[in-house]
């Protein structure tokens, strides 16, 4: 999907869409009405594998001493201290790849349901310690649609005492991608695909259909 329609030039700051042929192709894949649900699970697993090598490309390295067999080197070892932030629930789905890239990442979940009367999103989970535990917050959720869960957590995060945060979806919507630029213009999104638009139940089109169902069969 190419529709950046709508974005603005500030929009599309720091918004990275993969163009990796693997991504595209397994993007088919979850795209794909008939694809069950582990088969689905599997392929959100290996595409936010494939957006972690992306996202994470400008990650700060100390250098450290290490023996190899036949020497003594100065080396790199990831300076950074760490945070995944899964949305439930979708954002489950992509903590595996993620902690097998980052096997030292904290691991912090955030809970948001979209109240039906306001349509703002509601908090019903965070268990966050008072002070900040990480430098860098990867807040993991597929679908990046009205953007409101997206903005509400990094709001949290913030106020939480995190000072760099980046977002990672799968698919993300135009308005979606407006609402958190405009709420965070600092925080980098990397997704697998920009697609057209929300409809009225606010979901992508054309999308993959309600990524938490998807996932966990509950269709
Ligand atoms: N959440 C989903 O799971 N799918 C959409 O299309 C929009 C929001």
């Amino acid at each position: 999907m190419d529709s950046q329609v709508g974005l603005s030039d500030a929009d599309l700051k720091d918004f990275h869409v993969s163009k990796h042929p693997l991504i595209l192709h397994k993007l088919s894949i979850l795209r794909d009405v008939n694809t069950e649900p582990k088969r689905f699970r599997e392929v959100v697993d290996e595409i936010t594998s494939l957006l972690c090598y992306e996202a994470t490309a400008d990650l700060p390295l100390s250098t450290i001493r290490i023996k190899t067999p036949l020497a003594e080197i100065d080396s790199q070892d990831i300076a950074t201290r760490i945070g995944l932030v899964p949305i439930l629930r979708s954002g489950m789905g992509m903590v595996h790849a993620m902690l097998n890239m980052i096997p030292s990442a904290q691991v912090w979940h955030i809970g948001l349901y979209r109240d039906h009367r306001t349509l703002q999103p509601v908090t019903y989970y965070n268990k966050l310690p008072d002070q900040a535990t990480v430098d860098m917050c990867l807040v993991l959720d597929p679908m990046l649609a009205t953007g409101g869960s997206a903005v509400a957590t990094i709001d949290i995060l913030k106020h939480w005492g995190a000072r760099q945060i980046k977002f990672m979806g799968l698919i993300a919507a135009p308005e979606g991608v407006r609402t958190l630029r405009q709420a965070h213009p600092d925080v980098p999104v990397y997704v697998a695909s920009l697609d057209s638009h929300l409809n009225e139940h606010g979901y992508i089109v054309p999308g993959l259909g309600d990524a938490g169902d998807r996932q966990y069969g509950t269709i």
